[in-house]
């Protein structure tokens, strides 16, 4: 277990398909890693390969009220998704602004699906299979963007929707993913 140095754009590791996972036994460690470097950093979730491990695991998760940088966020249950599947649901599509662990400071403002179904497995194996839509969705879709080698500037319509966090929103608070 140990907070382990997140890679920032412009690591060609960013940039790959990551491996689906076929052994989940080998899984915990990653896991304890991933956990501790996402909660020391205050990350609202975290991709393997943005600790350079290139497999298509995902964590996410954002308690109810309890966190102080994001107090305007839904609660998004504490979740293990291991090799998932993503399907929309509808055409509707919402912007947001994101910000990510790997590209510390910054946030840009991202299309995305309002509402998904995703499938994956949890550390265990066991089926996990959601409907979601807002900030649930759209923190979904930014983390499994990163198992594709996609990074959300690259998503951005609009580069002047795209800058520092604190020039753009003094007191926000919110969360990088
Ligand atoms: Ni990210």
């Amino acid at each position: 277990m140990a907070i382990r140095q997140v890679l920032r754009m412009g690591d060609a590791r960013l940039l790959k398909v990551s491996e689906p996972v076929s052994d989940f036994s080998a899984l915990q460690e990653l896991l304890a890693d991933m956990r501790d470097t996402m909660k020391a950093l205050n990350g609202a979730g975290l991709a393997a390969p943005q600790i350079g491990i290139s497999l298509r695991v995902v964590i996410f998760g954002v308690p109810e009220q309890k966190n102080p940088r994001y107090p305007d966020a839904e609660a998004v249950p504490e979740t293990v998704l291991v090799n998932p599947v993503i399907a929309t649901v509808n055409d509707e599509m919402a912007e947001d602004w994101e910000g990510c662990l790997s590209v510390p400071g910054m946030c840009g403002l991202v299309l995305r699906h309002n509402a998904i179904r995703y499938q994956g497995y949890d550390e265990y194996g066991a089926l996990i299979d959601r409907t979601v839509s807002g900030f649930h969705a759209r923190v979904v879709q930014h983390e499994c963007d990163h198992l594709d080698g996609i990074l959300y500037p690259m998503r951005i319509r609009d580069l002047g929707n795209f800058g520092f966090r604190d020039v753009l929103f003094p007191n926000s608070t919110a969360q990088d993913e």
